[in-house]
């Protein structure tokens, strides 16, 4: 009779486990191609060097070699580029807020330029006004100069059912006087193969985009990428079954050890209350070879025996305690020749171990804290290296430690944002933090950051259609999380955000005006009133203190722009952490040996950068 029971138990979860991908995927376009070309109208005067600059915020000179490369035929020389003809750039062409194919370019705002000016000339109508202004925070008649804006540019990967032989697409901007015929014979492409990529659409019109077959830098057009395998899951659906592995992972591991824990139960009582899909430790680190079958890859992170943390850590003495977090204790011990951080959590914190081994595991970056090995027994563990001075909280906060000068504290914000860019765009699959906030972003000696503390990390495509549970910090977490439960990258955006204006003032993120006050407010709402005011040196006064006059008012001032650009309570309007890098990048290498003696020509770099 139990085993009938097992048995039921058995198919119920693998039903479940199933399923799931297809309930919990809706994205709502699928990009299965990463390249796109855009069509680019090159008027009078513009050079590659401009060209490039719109789209890419690497190498120039890279970039202009890799666009001639795509137009042979159009520029035989690269200093050579004519006027009034149109060229093809390659750019990546991805799901963009889980709502279309496209990408978004970061442009600096010149003195005199508008929305639609960008549009129609910068990006010679590749975009519109109206459909910039959808992804950025300012007002068409609003937009500060300097300030780095959302270029939205879109794009496609072709229709499986008009044709499998085209998978790369130009975005094409229609200009008056082309026609379905015209575009078809200077194509020599056939005018229904063209009308079935554009369903709908009057190539006529003289405006609006087109996708036409594209060709690659060896001059022959790329067919469709069919799914992995051939098995034609999209990968909205591959995602899926990801997660899904994950989420068996979590199960396994809660099971684990509950089912560790019950040893001493009655036998009756397990065979009748646990299903019997319970994986072995063996099974669910792995390795090497194989990582979707057999749960985590630990890559060549090292497992530690318990007595190894035991000793190194004085039997975890209260000596050697170095936090306290929601998840556990951390102990400082020097193991293998190695100064590590070793987080000891609670067997009921499965969860957040597997997450935080699950991205640590795969994401290496220099600006995220690195894992050493991990240990299952009796508690988990997570053993991490040392970062050896401590957290930008304690910099800000406690008065034991010097103040940080302002380079040192956008060069703190740069690192941690690019840690989080890596983490939110450079991986697959993509994560979400969840925990940003000063006391998770790490410091070493050289003043260098590290985000720390994976334990909530969340696989970004679980979205927001699987309850979740709150977790996260009070004063750093985006309304849309805190009222809906709603995940995505721009929650850690928002908090990266609210960090930012705690570089700035020192302050607390939820401040108690005084002492007696018994009303808090938030940091964004306090930056909100003064960054409202028409006078920029109201700032000043919330700036924090320890800083004397050593700081470039026009420096503090765009941080706080861009922190309050983050800050944004649609989270749709708030920067990609990519653009929140690329304005930082400006902003530190113009406050780079700043001191009170260069201040003069570093203001007037400043105003340089920001077009004044
Ligand atoms: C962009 O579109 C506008 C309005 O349709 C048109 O006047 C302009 O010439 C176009 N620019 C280019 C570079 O095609
Ligand atoms: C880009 O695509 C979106 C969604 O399909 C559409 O609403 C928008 O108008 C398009 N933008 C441009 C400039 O064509």
């Amino acid at each position: 009779m139990s085993h009938f029971k097992n048995l039921l138990h058995l198919i119920f979860a693998a039903f479940i486990l199933n399923l799931y991908p297809y309930i919990i995927v809706t994205s709502q376009c699928n990009s299965d191609c990463n390249l796109a070309l855009a069509s680019y109208y090159v008027l009078p005067g513009s050079t590659l060097d401009h060209i490039s600059s719109y789209f890419t915020n690497t190498s120039l000179r890279e970039f202009s070699d890799e666009i001639v490369s795509y137009n042979r035929h159009v520029i035989p020389n690269k200093d050579d580029l004519r006027p009034n003809i149109r060229i093809n750039i390659p750019f990546s062409c991805g799901c963009v807020n889980d709502t279309f194919l496209g990408h978004m370019f970061i442009y600096q705002f010149q003195t005199g330029d508008t929305y639609d000016h960008v549009a129609r000339n910068n990006y010679t109508n590749l975009t519109t006004s109206n459909w910039i202004e959808q992804f950025n925070g300012y007002s068409r008649f609003n937009v500060p100069n300097g300030v780095f804006i959302n270029v939205p540019v879109n794009c496609s990967c072709g229709i499986r059912s008009v044709s499998m032989d085209y998978g790369l697409f130009i975005t094409y901007p229609l200009q008056q006087g082309e026609s379905l015929r015209s575009i078809s014979q200077e194509f020599n492409l056939s005018e229904s193969l063209l009308q079935g990529f554009n369903p709908g659409v009057d190539f006529s019109a003289g405006t609006g985009l087109v996708y036409i077959p594209g060709r690659d830098q060896n001059g022959t057009y790329p067919p469709m990428i069919t799914s992995v395998s051939g098995s034609g899951l999209s990968g909205g659906a591959i995602a899926g079954v990801c997660i899904a592995a994950v989420v068996l992972i979590v199960l396994s591991v809660g099971l684990y050890f509950r089912c560790r824990r019950s040893k001493k139960m009655k036998e009756t009582e397990i065979l009748s209350d646990k299903p019997a899909y319970v994986l072995t430790h063996s099974s669910f680190i792995s390795r090497g070879g194989d990582k979707e079958s057999s749960g985590i890859y630990m890559g060549n992170s090292v497992e530690f025996s318990y007595q190894e943390l035991a000793k190194a850590t004085n039997n975890f003495n209260a000596s050697c305690k170095i936090g306290a977090g929601g998840f556990g204790e951390v102990f400082f011990a020097e193991l293998r020749g190695e100064k590590a951080a070793i987080k000891k959590m609670d067997m009921q914190a499965s969860r957040e171990f597997v997450a935080e081994l699950n991205v640590l595991t795969r994401v290496h970056h220099l600006h995220l804290v690195r894992l050493l090995g991990y240990c299952m027994e009796d508690s988990l563990f997570v053993v991490y290296e040392y970062i050896d001075n401590g957290n930008l909280s304690q910099h800000l906060h406690s008065t034991g430690r010097d103040p940080l000068p302002w380079s040192t504290r956008v060069q703190i914000a740069l690192d941690s944002a690019k840690g989080l860019e890596y983490i939110h765009e450079h991986t697959d699959p993509v994560y979400v933090h969840r925990d940003i906030k000063p006391a998770n972003i790490l410091i070493n000696k050289n003043f260098q950051a590290k985000v720390a503390d994976f334990g909530l990390t969340k696989l970004v495509e679980v979205g927001s259609t699987l309850p979740t549970r709150l977790v996260g910090t009070f004063g750093y977490m985006s309304p849309e999380y805190a009222q809906y439960g709603e995940v995505s990258p721009k929650l850690d955006v928002y908090a990266f955000g609210v960090v930012l204006f705690e570089l700035i003032s020192a302050k607390a993120a939820i401040v108690r005006e005084s002492r007696l006050a018994v009303e808090s407010k938030g940091l964004v709402t306090l930056f909100e009133e003064v960054l409202n005011q028409p006078d920029p040196n109201e700032i000043g006064k919330l700036v924090d203190p320890r800083l004397g006059n050593t700081y470039p008012l026009e420096s503090v001032h765009q941080v706080a722009e861009l922190a309050k650009a983050c800050t944004q309570e649609n989270p749709q309007l708030r920067p990609s952490m990519r653009s929140v890098v690329v304005a930082l990048m400006t902003l530190s290498s113009a406050s780079e040996n700043w001191d009170v003696d260069s201040f003069h020509r570093n203001n007037e770099l400043i105003n340089r950068v920001s077009g004044r």
